[in-house]
């Protein structure tokens, strides 16, 4: 998190390396002028002066372009390290559609078969809608992977992934896809830009569900779409201007107001992260812990590698004989810890402030690969202490009594 980035704050003439954890504070401020705000404003309005003669005005109409949307895309743009300004949406659903426009008819997608359950439904309507083809791989295999992109238009990579949090080889990833003509989207929400930029080692474009991490308050949704390429990011405008998945003015402005706490929340919250992964690695009611900050997390040496941290979300397997479950309904076990959860809310989502615990499954579009069992903690801002005992305390309250008498 202390990495330097070559770009200084748009509002600065003098470009100098600052930390990224200065960028997030510093990014997309009106300049230092007496008596300028030090946020920039919201501007609510639908459309712009103009005669659409020469010298009449460009801006036009906000679907086009709104300058509340100018300071994110900024500070996005530099804080993964890209050539460009970013281009935001109104959600993350609508910033992957727009990096899935890019394809051509009768495409062929290679995609991890644990991404974001979202992303996994909308390939299977392009299908339907489109003839989009899609090759489900385990990322982390690296050699099934680069085989599955021989003949394929596009590589899509989610690392870690949701829920499974597997890491792939990102680096080698992008060069197979390359080597066989496709390219490459990574959806960076989980790692953030603080953790990973995929850009930087050669990705095409960078997704983020901004209405995670980003933002970080669970009050706003909001989608990114990151390039370095010119053309590439005229298309997307192009998509975005026609399709008008925009954001609207005061979600932008909290999100940038969330991104400012960026790098304070994501330290805090990998801490606790790792805090109750490690104790949950060898209590008797888990099956499975899955974190790569964990040394014996499959994941954990390229996750080191490759990024600046293991992020916050901690996903575990519970054993159904801990809750006494009957039966085959690992999904119920499941369900009987999420429900003793005090501090921590059962909810969907992740990346805010808040802890959250979700049993993954209870989605129908979530892949049948995930565990049923498998509750996914999206680790917040409390004190990690009581994070840890609210979850302790959730699984034995959950422990079935015969367990009780012999444990
Ligand atoms: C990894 C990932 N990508 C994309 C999305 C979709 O983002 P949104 O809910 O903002 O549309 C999510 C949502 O959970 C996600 O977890």
């Amino acid at each position: 998190m202390s990495e330097t980035h070559p770009t200084g704050p748009a509002s600065d003439s003098a470009p100098r390396s600052l930390a990224a954890d200065s960028l997030v504070v510093s990014l997309g401020r009106p300049p230092h002028e007496t008596d300028a705000p030090v946020n920039p404003s919201i501007t609510l309005s639908s459309t712009f002066v103009g005669t659409g003669g020469p010298g009449a005005g460009e801006k036009g109409y906000a679907r086009f372009t709104n300058p509340t949307w100018d300071p994110l895309e900024e500070a996005l743009g530099t804080l993964e390290q890209a050539e460009l300004p970013a281009l935001v949406f109104s959600s993350g659903m609508a910033a992957i559609a727009a990096a899935l426009s890019l394809l051509p008819r009768d495409a062929t997608l290679v995609m991890p078969q644990h991404s974001y359950s979202g992303s996994l439904s909308i390939v299977q309507d392009l299908h339907t809608r489109a003839g989009l083809i899609t090759r489900h791989v385990d990322v982390a295999d690296t050699d099934a992977t680069a085989e599955a992109l021989q003949g394929a238009d596009m590589l899509w990579i989610e690392s870690p992934t949701n829920p499974m949090l597997e890491v792939a080889d990102v680096p080698a990833l992008i060069e197979a896809a390359h080597a066989a003509g496709a390219l490459v989207v990574v959806d960076n929400t989980f790692a953030t830009p603080l953790l990973a930029n995929p850009l930087v080692d050669g990705a095409d474009v960078v997704v983020h569900s901004a209405t995670k991490y980003l933002g970080g308050h669970s009050d706003v949704l909001m989608g990114a779409v990151v390039v370095s390429d010119a053309g590439l990011r005229k298309r997307l405008l192009g998509y975005r201007t026609l399709h008008g998945a925009i954001p609207g003015p005061f979600e932008t402005w909290l999100t940038l107001r969330g991104l400012r706490t960026l790098a304070v929340r994501l330290e805090r919250s990998q801490a606790t992260a790792l805090r109750l992964a490690e104790a949950l690695e060898d209590h008797p009611a888990i099956e499975r812990v899955r974190y790569p900050g964990l040394p014996a997390d499959p994941g954990h040496a390229r996750a080191a590698a490759q990024m600046r941290g293991f992020g916050s979300i901690v996903s575990v397997e519970v054993d159904p004989a801990w809750v006494g479950a009957v039966g085959d309904d690992d999904g119920a076990a499941a369900d009987v810890v999420v429900s003793h959860l005090s501090l921590v809310t059962p909810a969907t989502s992740v990346g805010g402030v808040e802890s959250l615990a979700e049993r993954r499954r209870r989605h129908a579009a979530e892949a049948a690969t995930v565990p049923a069992n498998l509750i996914r903690f999206s680790l917040g801002i409390e004190n990690a202490d009581d994070v840890v005992a609210d979850v302790l305390a959730a699984l034995a309250a959950a422990r079935a009594p015969e367990r009780a008498v012999k444990a």
